[in-house]
């Protein structure tokens, strides 16, 4: 089976053609474009400004994707796949809209079925993905799983049973992990999206310095709160009497700038693997799945494997590029939905939760 998939819920448009053969999933092309630049200058998304950049690469994006598969030139006639997927939720509706409306029209011209995809569990199915290029996984996960979804709007712990009985165990109560990253990013004068630029400042900063709260670290539930984390560092930058603003934008060097990034950090990675721990105690899982932009974060990644290998339990981190949005991992979702397609019939739902 080839599936052409296409996501546009954010900031990122991106269309991917992949194929299922056997047990792999293998990416024969991925192209996403990115309006961040646009993003980075306003301090955080405009969604006005994300939705007219949608329109302008969606097309684009999808020409070349067939196009490096194919050759394929975009006429009336259809592509040389099987279904189309695309995410229909959560996300900016008029982002979204962009995405789900070209799909729908490309289904009609082409008469292929339409596989809606939830875009957070896409970012779970990121670890399905076999193949990308010449890489490839040996590994497939294995049930019953945790999945840990870490991104700019989100922050979520899922009990999977199978690929259909997934239940959601934890959530942020307030900020995103990735949100967290942005918003005290914004305090500190760095450019959106700050959650790299504190990865990388935090390199050479020292944890010890500074000590921030690890908000609800040992509460007895599965969910999460980042907000406190803010106002701890705003109050931190208050009574040191420290103003980034001009400094960290300019040069990016400050020891201290440095030292806060790596408390920051900490705090923020120590929690989110205290919970997903304490989620794998008490689920007993054989493999947890890591996704979203935040899981990219180096910190994390080995924070996380180091405790999976402790709980021994197999754990799933995708590539970089996988990590953030993309359609690839859209794709990869919908070979596990193909059966339940149900065509046309699909509206942008911008508020969509885990169903
Ligand atoms: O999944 P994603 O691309 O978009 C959403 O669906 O939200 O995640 C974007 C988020 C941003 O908040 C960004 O700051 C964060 O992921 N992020 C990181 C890193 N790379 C991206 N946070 C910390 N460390 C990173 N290396
Ligand atoms: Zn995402």
């Amino acid at each position: 089976m080839t599936i052409l998939a296409i996501e546009s819920s954010c900031d990122e448009t991106s269309a991917s053609v992949l194929v299922q053969k056997a047990n792999q999933i293998v990416v024969k092309s991925l192209v996403t474009s990115t309006s961040l630049e646009l993003h980075a200058i306003t301090g955080g998304v405009i969604p006005e400004v994300a939705a007219r950049e949608q329109i302008r690469y969606i097309i684009p994006a999808i020409q070349q994707a067939l196009m490096e598969t194919f050759q394929y030139e975009m006429t009336t006639s259809a592509p040389p796949i099987d279904a189309i997927a695309v995410t229909y939720g959560p996300g900016l509706i008029g982002s979204l809209l962009v995405g789900v409306e070209t799909a729908k029209t490309l289904s009609l011209l082409w008469n292929l079925p339409l596989i809606p995809v939830n875009h957070m569990y896409g970012h779970i199915y990121a670890n399905y993905i076999t193949q990308i290029g010449k890489q490839i996984t040996e590994n497939q996960p294995e049930f019953p799983s945790i999945a840990l979804i870490v991104s700019g709007g989100h922050t979520d712990l899922l009990f999977m049973r199978s690929h259909t009985q997934i239940e959601h165990i934890g959530q942020t109560r307030d900020d995103a992990a990735g949100e967290a990253f942005d918003k005290i990013g914004r305090l500190l004068g760095l450019a959106y999206p700050a959650g790299p630029k504190i990865a990388e400042l935090a390199k050479n900063g020292d944890r010890t310095r500074f000590t921030l709260p690890r908000p609800m670290i040992g509460s007895h539930d599965l969910d999460f709160s980042f907000s406190g984390l803010k106002t701890s560092v705003l109050n931190l930058l208050k009574s040191e009497n420290l103003d980034f603003s001009e400094e960290s934008l300019s040069s990016g060097k400050s020891q201290t700038l440095a030292d806060i990034c790596a408390s920051v950090e900490y705090s923020i990675v120590n929690v989110l693997t205290r919970k997903t721990q304490k989620a794998i105690e008490k689920y007993k899982p054989k493999s947890l799945l890591v996704g979203g932009g935040v899981s990219a974060n180096t910190a994390l990644k080995q924070s996380l494997i180091a405790m999976s290998e402790e709980q021994d339990v197999a754990i799933f981190i995708p590539e970089k590029n996988l990590c953030t949005d993309n359609a690839a991992m859209i794709g990869a979702n919908a070979f596990f939905l193909a059966n339940r397609t149900n065509t046309t019939e699909i509206t942008a739902l911008p508020n969509l939760s885990y169903i």
